[in-house]
């Protein structure tokens, strides 16, 4: 009984020197678990005489109870400081200040594009799109550039497959637009074009809007009245045009678009390389073979085509002076967009 009794105190300063709940459970192992010292005492209780086992027996359950009762409330105690200690750990200081919200703006091509849509649409142009893998008969053939033709080779091709490319210009969405509406058209197809062609002033992908107008006695003077005034809006400035014969297998006449330098307001400067023109465009009247292959009467409708490289006028515009810094995103570049 001696033996019981100094077990328990032991086994109390034990509890109460636990810090945690695993701790604790050790203890209630180490005197009550299957080998524990109490469970051992009572395996030998067999050992000793009727008398000697009730008053031993009635011990060392009055023992057990102590230690359980002392044992549980250790384990209150401890149960409370973990979770106080957990909830400490998880807490949210309320009072804080939050993580500032960056507000992210239009890439500049995204805000060109915008803005040259809208200048046209105020012009009575509205905007059509088609697909980027197109196929070659939308790409080149019902553009007067059939197969063996030379500026096949000059568009640098991306195949997709056999019969389908990365589509090179924006040019196939005039004749989709044309099989589906006829005449009279009034449209824009802004969007990407690839080419297989990656250097300083060149990247693989980059943006075009291309430009269709049909109507009965549409002529030339007509594209050059709403070029002009587009590059005007455009530039919010005066700027001088000059258009020079060129060849595309898709107009006839054709011409490339320049227009006085922006930069040196036409003196000469690096930008238009001294010679005060920068070249914006192509354009020109829509070739009657091309008529000819959406089914629309070229002796009755007559109509004009341009395209132009967004990447290059949004240079212009905002003064870039390298094409891929539009291509990197560095959001240090970007953040200098927001806002125009
Ligand atoms: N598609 C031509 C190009 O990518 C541009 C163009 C469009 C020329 C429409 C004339 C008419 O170079």
């Amino acid at each position: 009984m001696e033996e019981i009794h100094s077990l328990l105190h032991q086994a109390e300063k034990e509890i109460n020197e636990a810090t945690d709940p695993q701790s604790l459970e050790h203890v209630r192992v180490k005197y009550l678990g299957k080998k524990g010292h109490f469970t051992e005492i009572l395996k030998n209780l067999k050992n000793l005489s009727p008398e000697e086992r009730k008053e031993v027996g009635k011990d060392i359950n009055l023992a057990k109870d102590k230690f359980q009762d002392s044992f549980a409330q250790r384990k209150d105690t401890l149960d409370v400081v973990a979770r106080n200690k957990q909830e400490l750990k998880e807490s949210i200081d309320v009072s804080l200040p939050g993580h500032p919200i960056q507000i992210g703006a239009l890439h500049p091509i995204s805000t060109t594009l915008e803005r040259i849509s809208q200048i046209f649409s105020q012009m009575g142009f509205h905007t059509e799109t088609g697909p980027d893998i197109e196929s070659e008969y939308y790409n080149f053939e019902a553009l007067n550039i059939p197969e063996h033709h030379p500026a096949r080779a000059m568009h640098d091709t991306f195949y997709f497959n056999d019969k389908h490319v990365l589509r090179t210009h924006t040019s196939p969405v005039q004749i989709r637009a044309m099989e589906k509406m006829k005449a009279p058209i009034r449209i824009i197809a802004p969007g990407k074009v690839y080419r297989c062609d990656s250097d300083v002033t060149h990247t693989p992908m980059f943006h075009q809007v291309e430009g269709l107008m049909l109507d009965e006695g549409i002529h030339f003077g007509h594209l050059k009245g709403i070029l002009e005034a587009f590059l005007q809006a455009f530039f919010e400035e005066d700027v001088k045009t000059r258009f020079r014969a060129s060849y595309f297998p898709f107009t006839e006449p054709s011409a490339e678009v320049d227009m006085s330098c922006v930069k040196c307001k036409a003196k000469g400067c690096r930008i238009c390389k001294q010679t005060g023109w920068l070249e914006v465009l192509g354009c020109g009247m829509v070739h009657p073979k091309v008529l000819e292959y959406v089914k629309v009467d070229s002796e009755k409708y007559t109509g004009f085509a341009f395209g132009m490289g967004v990447e290059r006028l949004t240079m212009l515009r905002y003064e870039v002076d390298d094409l891929r810094l539009f291509f990197e995103n560095d959001i240090r570049v970007l953040k200098q967009f927001s806002g125009v």
